[in-house]
Protein backbone atom coordinates (compact mmCIF):
# COMPACT_ATOMS: atom_id res chain seq x y z
CA UNK A 1 0.00 0.00 0.00
CA UNK A 2 1.18 3.60 -1.14
CA UNK A 3 1.05 5.97 1.71
CA UNK A 4 0.18 9.24 0.04
CA UNK A 5 2.04 12.02 1.83
CA UNK A 6 0.70 15.22 -0.27
CA UNK A 7 -2.83 15.55 0.27
CA UNK A 8 -5.67 16.58 -2.23
CA UNK A 9 -7.51 19.08 -0.13
CA UNK A 10 -6.03 22.78 -0.74
CA UNK A 11 -6.74 23.49 3.04
CA UNK A 12 -4.92 20.31 3.88
CA UNK A 13 -1.77 21.29 1.38
CA UNK A 14 -1.48 24.37 3.62
CA UNK A 15 -2.06 23.10 6.82
CA UNK A 16 0.25 20.71 6.06
CA UNK A 17 3.06 23.29 4.75
CA UNK A 18 2.21 24.88 7.75
CA UNK A 19 2.78 22.18 10.47
CA UNK A 20 5.84 21.51 8.35
CA UNK A 21 7.31 24.85 8.82
CA UNK A 22 6.31 24.84 12.36
CA UNK A 23 7.87 21.47 13.06
CA UNK A 24 11.35 22.61 11.56
CA UNK A 25 10.93 26.19 13.99
CA UNK A 26 9.97 23.98 17.06
CA UNK A 27 13.07 21.90 16.26
CA UNK A 28 15.51 24.55 15.39
CA UNK A 29 13.76 26.27 18.36
CA UNK A 30 14.28 23.44 20.74
CA UNK A 31 17.70 22.72 19.43
CA UNK A 32 19.42 26.09 20.06
CA UNK A 33 17.56 26.16 23.45
CA UNK A 34 19.17 22.78 24.40
CA UNK A 35 23.15 24.21 23.14
CA UNK A 36 22.09 27.30 25.26
CA UNK A 37 21.41 25.06 28.52
CA UNK A 38 23.98 23.18 27.86
CA UNK A 39 26.83 25.94 28.29
CA UNK A 40 25.23 27.16 31.03
CA UNK A 41 25.06 24.19 33.17
CA UNK A 42 28.63 23.58 31.89
CA UNK A 43 29.29 27.43 33.28
CA UNK A 44 28.10 26.44 36.49
CA UNK A 45 29.96 23.29 37.32
CA UNK A 46 32.55 24.38 36.36
CA UNK A 47 32.06 27.33 38.75
CA UNK A 48 31.25 25.45 41.25
CA UNK A 49 33.99 23.17 41.24
CA UNK A 50 36.39 25.99 40.91
CA UNK A 51 35.26 27.41 44.05
CA UNK A 52 35.38 24.55 46.03
CA UNK A 53 38.49 23.23 44.96
CA UNK A 54 39.92 27.18 45.50
CA UNK A 55 38.25 26.91 48.61
CA UNK A 56 40.15 23.37 49.94
CA UNK A 57 43.43 24.74 48.01
CA UNK A 58 43.48 27.94 49.98
CA UNK A 59 42.95 25.68 53.16
CA UNK A 60 45.54 23.68 52.69
CA UNK A 61 48.21 26.35 51.73
CA UNK A 62 47.69 28.34 54.90
CA UNK A 63 48.25 24.96 56.54
CA UNK A 64 51.43 23.79 57.79
CA UNK A 65 52.33 20.98 55.93
CA UNK A 66 52.45 18.23 58.75
CA UNK A 67 48.72 19.25 60.42
CA UNK A 68 47.40 19.00 56.16
CA UNK A 69 45.88 15.51 56.47
CA UNK A 70 44.28 16.30 59.71
CA UNK A 71 42.63 19.29 58.90
CA UNK A 72 41.79 17.80 55.47
CA UNK A 73 40.07 15.11 57.53
CA UNK A 74 37.80 17.52 59.29
CA UNK A 75 37.23 19.79 56.39
CA UNK A 76 33.43 19.24 54.88
CA UNK A 77 33.97 18.65 51.82
CA UNK A 78 30.66 17.33 50.35
CA UNK A 79 29.78 14.52 47.83
CA UNK A 80 31.11 14.05 44.90
CA UNK A 81 34.63 15.36 45.44
CA UNK A 82 37.53 13.33 46.34
CA UNK A 83 41.21 15.33 47.84
CA UNK A 84 44.12 12.96 48.38
CA UNK A 85 47.33 14.95 49.42
CA UNK A 86 50.80 13.58 47.65
CA UNK A 87 54.36 14.16 46.02
CA UNK A 88 53.15 13.75 42.44
CA UNK A 89 50.65 15.13 40.55
CA UNK A 90 47.30 12.88 40.20
CA UNK A 91 47.71 9.18 38.48
CA UNK A 92 44.77 8.59 36.61
CA UNK A 93 44.14 6.84 33.93
CA UNK A 94 42.76 9.61 31.99
CA UNK A 95 43.70 12.01 29.11
CA UNK A 96 43.99 15.68 29.84
CA UNK A 97 40.97 17.67 29.82
CA UNK A 98 39.93 19.01 26.34
CA UNK A 99 40.96 22.59 25.62
CA UNK A 100 37.93 23.98 25.34
CA UNK A 101 36.61 22.74 28.85
CA UNK A 102 39.92 23.09 30.14
CA UNK A 103 39.91 26.79 29.88
CA UNK A 104 36.59 27.13 31.36
CA UNK A 105 37.50 25.56 34.35
CA UNK A 106 41.24 27.25 34.63
CA UNK A 107 39.34 30.87 33.97
CA UNK A 108 36.70 30.19 37.23
CA UNK A 109 39.44 28.68 39.36
CA UNK A 110 41.56 32.40 38.54
CA UNK A 111 38.66 34.02 38.87
CA UNK A 112 38.16 32.61 43.00
CA UNK A 113 39.63 35.34 45.14
CA UNK A 114 42.95 33.94 46.71
CA UNK A 115 43.16 36.58 49.75
CA UNK A 116 46.81 36.27 50.05
CA UNK A 117 48.82 36.34 46.22
CA UNK A 118 51.93 35.13 47.64
CA UNK A 119 49.99 31.77 48.15
CA UNK A 120 49.35 31.20 44.30
CA UNK A 121 49.79 28.04 43.04
CA UNK A 122 52.58 26.90 41.37
CA UNK A 123 51.36 24.44 38.80
CA UNK A 124 48.02 23.06 37.34
CA UNK A 125 46.97 19.55 35.53
CA UNK A 126 43.48 18.93 34.62
CA UNK A 127 42.51 15.30 33.34
CA UNK A 128 39.11 14.20 32.61
CA UNK A 129 36.33 16.20 31.52
CA UNK A 130 32.08 15.56 30.90
CA UNK A 131 32.63 12.68 28.60
CA UNK A 132 34.52 10.70 31.29
CA UNK A 133 32.27 12.15 33.89
CA UNK A 134 34.87 13.10 36.27
CA UNK A 135 37.35 15.96 36.31
CA UNK A 136 40.63 15.44 38.23
CA UNK A 137 42.87 18.27 39.21
CA UNK A 138 45.99 18.53 40.12
CA UNK A 139 47.49 21.32 42.02
CA UNK A 140 51.31 21.64 43.26
CA UNK A 141 51.62 23.91 46.70
CA UNK A 142 54.42 26.22 47.27
CA UNK A 143 56.49 23.75 49.38
CA UNK A 144 56.38 21.04 46.33
CA UNK A 145 53.29 18.87 47.75
CA UNK A 146 50.01 18.55 46.01
CA UNK A 147 46.62 18.71 46.43
CA UNK A 148 44.82 16.65 43.67
CA UNK A 149 40.66 16.38 43.50
CA UNK A 150 38.63 14.41 41.43
CA UNK A 151 35.53 15.54 40.86
CA UNK A 152 31.75 13.51 39.70
CA UNK A 153 30.60 15.27 36.94
CA UNK A 154 26.92 15.42 36.77
CA UNK A 155 25.62 14.38 33.83
CA UNK A 156 24.73 17.67 31.41
CA UNK A 157 20.50 17.80 31.18
CA UNK A 158 18.79 19.88 28.61
CA UNK A 159 15.10 19.47 29.09
CA UNK A 160 15.16 18.89 32.56
CA UNK A 161 12.44 21.06 33.62
CA UNK A 162 9.01 19.75 33.50
CA UNK A 163 7.62 23.33 33.51
CA UNK A 164 9.78 23.61 29.89
CA UNK A 165 8.07 20.60 28.61
CA UNK A 166 4.51 21.34 29.08
CA UNK A 167 4.98 25.00 28.32
CA UNK A 168 6.27 23.43 24.73
CA UNK A 169 3.54 20.71 24.22
CA UNK A 170 0.87 23.86 24.72
CA UNK A 171 2.75 25.73 22.27
CA UNK A 172 2.84 23.31 19.54
CA UNK A 173 -0.87 22.54 20.28
CA UNK A 174 -2.16 26.31 20.26
CA UNK A 175 0.14 26.78 17.27
CA UNK A 176 -0.93 23.84 15.49
CA UNK A 177 -4.86 24.44 16.30
CA UNK A 178 -4.66 27.69 15.24
CA UNK A 179 -3.01 27.14 11.98
CA UNK A 180 -5.61 24.41 11.17
CA UNK A 181 -8.67 26.93 12.05
CA UNK A 182 -6.80 29.81 9.87
CA UNK A 183 -6.27 27.41 7.39
CA UNK A 184 -9.85 26.23 7.47
CA UNK A 185 -11.02 29.89 7.40
CA UNK A 186 -9.18 30.78 4.53
CA UNK A 187 -9.98 28.25 2.54
CA UNK A 188 -14.10 27.98 2.71
CA UNK A 189 -14.53 31.00 -0.09
CA UNK A 190 -12.77 28.26 -2.45
CA UNK A 191 -15.53 25.75 -1.51
CA UNK A 192 -18.07 28.45 -1.53
CA UNK A 193 -17.39 29.51 -4.99
CA UNK A 194 -17.23 26.19 -6.00
CA UNK A 195 -20.86 25.65 -4.76
CA UNK A 196 -21.94 28.89 -6.55
CA UNK A 197 -20.79 27.51 -9.81
CA UNK A 198 -22.34 24.02 -9.08
CA UNK A 199 -26.04 25.67 -8.28
CA UNK A 200 -25.38 28.32 -11.09
CA UNK A 201 -24.75 25.41 -13.93
CA UNK A 202 -28.02 24.29 -12.50
CA UNK A 203 -30.25 27.42 -12.18
CA UNK A 204 -28.84 30.63 -13.81
CA UNK A 205 -31.34 32.40 -11.29
CA UNK A 206 -29.42 30.73 -8.20
CA UNK A 207 -28.85 33.88 -5.59
CA UNK A 208 -25.69 35.71 -5.82
CA UNK A 209 -22.82 35.42 -4.27
CA UNK A 210 -22.54 37.68 -1.15
CA UNK A 211 -19.26 40.25 -2.06
CA UNK A 212 -17.52 40.60 1.61
CA UNK A 213 -15.16 38.95 3.15
CA UNK A 214 -11.31 39.51 2.27
CA UNK A 215 -10.21 41.78 -0.47
CA UNK A 216 -9.55 38.11 -3.14
CA UNK A 217 -12.59 36.87 -2.34
CA UNK A 218 -14.67 39.97 -2.71
CA UNK A 219 -13.55 40.74 -5.87
CA UNK A 220 -13.58 37.00 -6.73
CA UNK A 221 -17.57 36.77 -5.45
CA UNK A 222 -17.71 40.38 -7.91
CA UNK A 223 -16.17 38.77 -10.76
CA UNK A 224 -18.68 35.65 -10.42
CA UNK A 225 -21.62 37.06 -9.90
CA UNK A 226 -21.04 39.36 -12.86
CA UNK A 227 -20.63 36.67 -15.00
CA UNK A 228 -23.83 34.93 -13.48
CA UNK A 229 -25.14 38.37 -14.79
CA UNK A 230 -23.84 37.99 -18.01
CA UNK A 231 -24.86 34.45 -18.78
CA UNK A 232 -28.31 34.80 -17.22
CA UNK A 233 -29.01 38.16 -19.98
CA UNK A 234 -27.06 35.55 -22.55
CA UNK A 235 -30.17 33.41 -22.24
CA UNK A 236 -32.52 35.69 -21.48
CA UNK A 237 -31.92 37.57 -24.37
CA UNK A 238 -31.93 33.97 -26.26
CA UNK A 239 -34.95 33.20 -25.12
CA UNK A 240 -36.67 36.66 -25.95
CA UNK A 241 -35.61 36.78 -29.22
CA UNK A 242 -37.01 33.47 -29.74
CA UNK A 243 -40.16 34.18 -28.45
CA UNK A 244 -40.22 37.40 -30.50
CA UNK A 245 -39.78 35.26 -33.63
CA UNK A 246 -42.36 32.80 -32.82
CA UNK A 247 -44.39 35.76 -32.14
CA UNK A 248 -44.00 37.42 -35.26
CA UNK A 249 -44.46 34.61 -37.46
CA UNK A 250 -48.12 34.23 -36.34
CA UNK A 251 -49.39 37.24 -38.39
CA UNK A 252 -48.26 35.86 -41.65
CA UNK A 253 -49.45 32.76 -41.16
CA UNK A 254 -52.81 34.04 -40.60
CA UNK A 255 -52.39 36.19 -43.51
CA UNK A 256 -51.49 33.13 -45.53
CA UNK A 257 -54.55 31.39 -43.95
CA UNK A 258 -57.03 33.85 -45.41
CA UNK A 259 -55.11 33.75 -48.67
CA UNK A 260 -54.98 30.21 -49.10
CA UNK A 261 -58.83 30.13 -48.99
CA UNK A 262 -58.49 31.98 -52.26
CA UNK A 263 -56.48 28.92 -54.21
CA UNK A 264 -58.71 27.28 -56.71
CA UNK A 265 -57.30 23.51 -56.70
CA UNK A 266 -59.20 21.61 -53.91
CA UNK A 267 -55.91 19.43 -53.25
CA UNK A 268 -53.60 22.71 -53.27
CA UNK A 269 -55.82 24.40 -50.81
CA UNK A 270 -55.32 21.28 -48.32
CA UNK A 271 -52.14 21.01 -48.26
CA UNK A 272 -51.27 24.17 -48.15
CA UNK A 273 -53.61 24.93 -45.47
CA UNK A 274 -52.30 21.78 -43.80
CA UNK A 275 -48.82 23.09 -43.85
CA UNK A 276 -49.50 26.02 -42.47
CA UNK A 277 -51.36 24.31 -39.39
CA UNK A 278 -48.26 22.66 -38.61
CA UNK A 279 -46.23 25.89 -38.71
CA UNK A 280 -48.26 27.43 -36.35
CA UNK A 281 -48.49 24.68 -33.77
CA UNK A 282 -45.25 24.75 -33.96
CA UNK A 283 -44.82 28.10 -33.21
CA UNK A 284 -47.59 27.91 -30.83
CA UNK A 285 -44.80 25.45 -28.89
CA UNK A 286 -42.08 27.56 -29.30
CA UNK A 287 -43.83 30.38 -27.66
CA UNK A 288 -45.36 27.87 -25.38
CA UNK A 289 -41.26 26.67 -24.46
CA UNK A 290 -40.31 30.31 -24.35
CA UNK A 291 -42.60 31.42 -21.65
CA UNK A 292 -41.43 28.42 -19.28
CA UNK A 293 -38.13 29.18 -19.48
CA UNK A 294 -38.61 32.82 -18.59
CA UNK A 295 -41.47 32.32 -15.85
CA UNK A 296 -38.91 31.53 -12.38
CA UNK A 297 -40.40 28.92 -10.57
CA UNK A 298 -39.20 28.50 -7.15
CA UNK A 299 -37.62 25.02 -5.90
CA UNK A 300 -40.12 23.40 -3.50
CA UNK A 301 -39.82 20.09 -1.50
CA UNK A 302 -41.94 17.33 -4.05
CA UNK A 303 -43.06 13.75 -3.71
CA UNK A 304 -41.76 12.65 -6.61
CA UNK A 305 -43.72 9.48 -6.19
CA UNK A 306 -46.98 10.78 -5.78
CA UNK A 307 -46.39 12.74 -8.98
CA UNK A 308 -45.22 9.65 -11.09
CA UNK A 309 -48.45 8.15 -10.19
CA UNK A 310 -50.58 10.57 -10.47
CA UNK A 311 -50.09 11.30 -14.10
CA UNK A 312 -49.77 7.72 -14.93
CA UNK A 313 -53.27 8.12 -13.15
CA UNK A 314 -54.04 10.91 -15.55
CA UNK A 315 -52.40 9.27 -18.82
CA UNK A 316 -54.94 6.20 -17.80
CA UNK A 317 -58.10 8.21 -17.60
CA UNK A 318 -57.36 9.67 -20.97
CA UNK A 319 -56.78 6.16 -22.46
CA UNK A 320 -58.96 3.91 -20.36
CA UNK A 321 -57.92 0.83 -23.00
CA UNK A 322 -54.30 1.21 -22.24
CA UNK A 323 -54.98 0.92 -18.38
CA UNK A 324 -53.53 -2.65 -18.28
CA UNK A 325 -50.14 -1.30 -19.66
CA UNK A 326 -49.63 1.81 -17.06
CA UNK A 327 -47.03 0.44 -14.34
CA UNK A 328 -45.40 2.01 -11.26
CA UNK A 329 -42.51 0.62 -9.25
CA UNK A 330 -40.57 2.17 -6.69
CA UNK A 331 -41.32 3.66 -3.17
CA UNK A 332 -44.64 4.79 -2.46
CA UNK A 333 -43.00 8.19 -1.37
CA UNK A 334 -40.08 9.97 -2.24
CA UNK A 335 -39.52 13.55 -1.70
CA UNK A 336 -36.77 15.61 -3.74
CA UNK A 337 -36.61 19.39 -3.73
CA UNK A 338 -37.52 20.79 -7.56
CA UNK A 339 -39.62 22.91 -9.43
CA UNK A 340 -43.05 20.98 -9.62
CA UNK A 341 -44.65 22.22 -12.59
CA UNK A 342 -41.33 21.85 -14.88
CA UNK A 343 -40.82 18.31 -13.31
CA UNK A 344 -44.47 17.47 -14.25
CA UNK A 345 -44.26 18.86 -17.91
CA UNK A 346 -40.84 16.61 -17.99
CA UNK A 347 -42.30 13.15 -16.72
CA UNK A 348 -45.91 14.16 -18.70
CA UNK A 349 -43.72 14.46 -22.34
CA UNK A 350 -41.82 11.47 -21.54
CA UNK A 351 -44.74 8.87 -20.76
CA UNK A 352 -47.32 10.53 -23.49
CA UNK A 353 -44.30 9.48 -25.73
CA UNK A 354 -43.98 5.99 -24.04
CA UNK A 355 -47.94 5.63 -24.17
CA UNK A 356 -48.13 7.30 -28.10
CA UNK A 357 -45.43 5.41 -29.70
CA UNK A 358 -44.75 2.55 -27.30
CA UNK A 359 -48.41 1.82 -26.11
CA UNK A 360 -47.11 1.18 -22.47
CA UNK A 361 -45.44 2.93 -19.95
CA UNK A 362 -43.46 1.28 -16.52
CA UNK A 363 -42.54 4.15 -14.60
CA UNK A 364 -39.44 2.81 -12.83
CA UNK A 365 -37.79 5.26 -9.14
CA UNK A 366 -34.99 4.19 -8.01
CA UNK A 367 -33.21 6.06 -5.22
CA UNK A 368 -29.97 4.90 -6.52
CA UNK A 369 -27.78 6.22 -3.78
CA UNK A 370 -27.97 9.45 -1.58
CA UNK A 371 -26.37 11.52 -4.09
CA UNK A 372 -28.98 10.83 -7.36
CA UNK A 373 -32.58 9.25 -7.92
CA UNK A 374 -33.19 7.96 -11.33
CA UNK A 375 -36.76 7.25 -13.28
CA UNK A 376 -36.91 4.91 -15.82
CA UNK A 377 -39.79 5.39 -17.93
CA UNK A 378 -40.12 2.32 -20.47
CA UNK A 379 -42.73 0.93 -22.97
CA UNK A 380 -42.80 -2.47 -25.23
CA UNK A 381 -43.21 -0.88 -28.66
CA UNK A 382 -40.92 -0.41 -31.78
CA UNK A 383 -38.04 1.64 -30.25
CA UNK A 384 -36.19 4.05 -31.84
CA UNK A 385 -34.59 3.97 -35.14
CA UNK A 386 -30.78 3.91 -34.52
CA UNK A 387 -29.96 7.11 -36.38
CA UNK A 388 -33.07 8.97 -34.65
CA UNK A 389 -31.31 7.82 -31.19
CA UNK A 390 -29.09 10.90 -31.28
CA UNK A 391 -31.34 13.42 -32.98
CA UNK A 392 -34.67 13.35 -30.90
CA UNK A 393 -33.96 15.87 -28.66
CA UNK A 394 -32.78 18.12 -31.37
CA UNK A 395 -35.97 20.59 -31.49
CA UNK A 396 -38.42 19.80 -33.86
CA UNK A 397 -37.21 16.50 -34.64
CA UNK A 398 -40.04 13.62 -34.91
CA UNK A 399 -39.86 10.10 -35.72
CA UNK A 400 -42.58 10.45 -37.70
CA UNK A 401 -42.46 13.66 -40.40
CA UNK A 402 -46.05 14.10 -40.01
CA UNK A 403 -46.60 17.08 -37.52
CA UNK A 404 -49.87 14.70 -36.04
CA UNK A 405 -51.63 16.05 -33.67
CA UNK A 406 -53.44 12.44 -32.41
CA UNK A 407 -49.33 11.27 -31.60
CA UNK A 408 -48.13 14.04 -29.77
CA UNK A 409 -46.68 17.36 -30.43
CA UNK A 410 -44.42 19.33 -32.70
CA UNK A 411 -41.16 17.57 -31.88
CA UNK A 412 -40.36 19.56 -28.71
CA UNK A 413 -40.86 17.19 -25.93
CA UNK A 414 -37.56 15.87 -25.83
CA UNK A 415 -35.56 19.12 -25.92
CA UNK A 416 -38.02 20.57 -23.38
CA UNK A 417 -37.83 17.79 -21.15
CA UNK A 418 -34.04 17.84 -21.56
CA UNK A 419 -33.84 21.59 -21.13
CA UNK A 420 -35.70 21.04 -17.86
CA UNK A 421 -33.60 17.81 -16.21
CA UNK A 422 -30.67 19.90 -17.10
CA UNK A 423 -31.36 23.37 -14.75
CA UNK A 424 -32.12 20.77 -11.91
CA UNK A 425 -28.71 18.96 -12.65
CA UNK A 426 -29.55 16.18 -13.82
CA UNK A 427 -29.60 14.77 -17.35
CA UNK A 428 -32.16 12.75 -19.80
CA UNK A 429 -31.09 10.01 -22.07
CA UNK A 430 -33.19 7.79 -24.32
CA UNK A 431 -32.29 4.05 -25.54
CA UNK A 432 -33.46 1.02 -27.42
CA UNK A 433 -34.27 -1.85 -24.55
CA UNK A 434 -32.21 -5.27 -25.81
CA UNK A 435 -35.56 -6.87 -25.28
CA UNK A 436 -37.53 -4.12 -27.79
CA UNK A 437 -39.19 -0.99 -26.65
CA UNK A 438 -37.13 2.29 -25.51
CA UNK A 439 -36.14 3.29 -22.40
CA UNK A 440 -36.19 6.77 -21.10
CA UNK A 441 -33.82 7.39 -18.11
CA UNK A 442 -34.22 10.48 -15.64
CA UNK A 443 -31.53 11.24 -13.04
CA UNK A 444 -31.87 13.91 -10.82
CA UNK A 445 -29.45 15.14 -7.86
CA UNK A 446 -30.41 15.09 -4.36
N1 LIG B 1 -40.84 5.90 -26.38
C1 LIG B 1 -40.59 6.13 -27.67
N2 LIG B 1 -40.63 5.15 -28.60
C2 LIG B 1 -40.38 5.40 -29.89
N3 LIG B 1 -40.06 6.63 -30.37
C3 LIG B 1 -40.02 7.64 -29.51
C4 LIG B 1 -40.26 7.47 -28.12
N4 LIG B 1 -40.14 8.67 -27.54
C5 LIG B 1 -39.83 9.55 -28.50
N5 LIG B 1 -39.76 8.95 -29.69
C6 LIG B 1 -39.43 9.58 -30.96
O1 LIG B 1 -38.80 10.83 -30.70
C7 LIG B 1 -39.47 11.88 -31.41
C8 LIG B 1 -39.40 13.15 -30.65
O2 LIG B 1 -40.17 13.08 -29.44
P1 LIG B 1 -40.70 14.40 -28.81
O3 LIG B 1 -39.56 15.32 -28.67
O4 LIG B 1 -41.46 14.05 -27.56
O5 LIG B 1 -41.64 15.01 -29.87
P2 LIG B 1 -43.13 14.61 -30.27
O6 LIG B 1 -43.62 13.65 -29.24
O7 LIG B 1 -43.81 15.90 -30.26
O8 LIG B 1 -43.01 14.01 -31.59
C9 LIG B 1 -40.86 11.36 -31.57
O9 LIG B 1 -41.46 11.93 -32.73
C10 LIG B 1 -40.67 9.87 -31.75
O10 LIG B 1 -40.38 9.56 -33.08
MG1 LIG C 1 -43.62 13.85 -27.21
Amino acid sequence: MKIRLWPGSLAARTAFVLLLGLAIVQVAGLTIHALDRLDVQRLGQARDIAVRVVGLYRTMALTDPPRREAVLADLHRGPELMVTLGSSPPQVDLPEMPPQEQRLLRVNMNLVPLGAPQIRWKEMVIYGGHYWHQAVIGLRLSDGEWLNVTAELQPLRPWHSPAFLWAFLLMTAAAGGLTLWAVRRLTAPVRTLAEAAEALGRDVNAPPLPEDGPTEVAIAAVAFNTMATRIRRFVEDRTELLTAIGHDLRTPITRLKLRAEFVEDDEQRGKILADLEEMEAMVSATLAFGRDVRTTEPVSPLDLAELLRTILDETGDANPDLVDGLHYEGPAHLTVRARSLSLKRVFVNLISNAVNYGGSATVRLIDADHHMIVVEIEDDGPGLALGDLDRVFEPFHRGEPSRNRETGGVGLGLPIARNIVRAHGGDVTLVNRPKGGAKATVTLPV
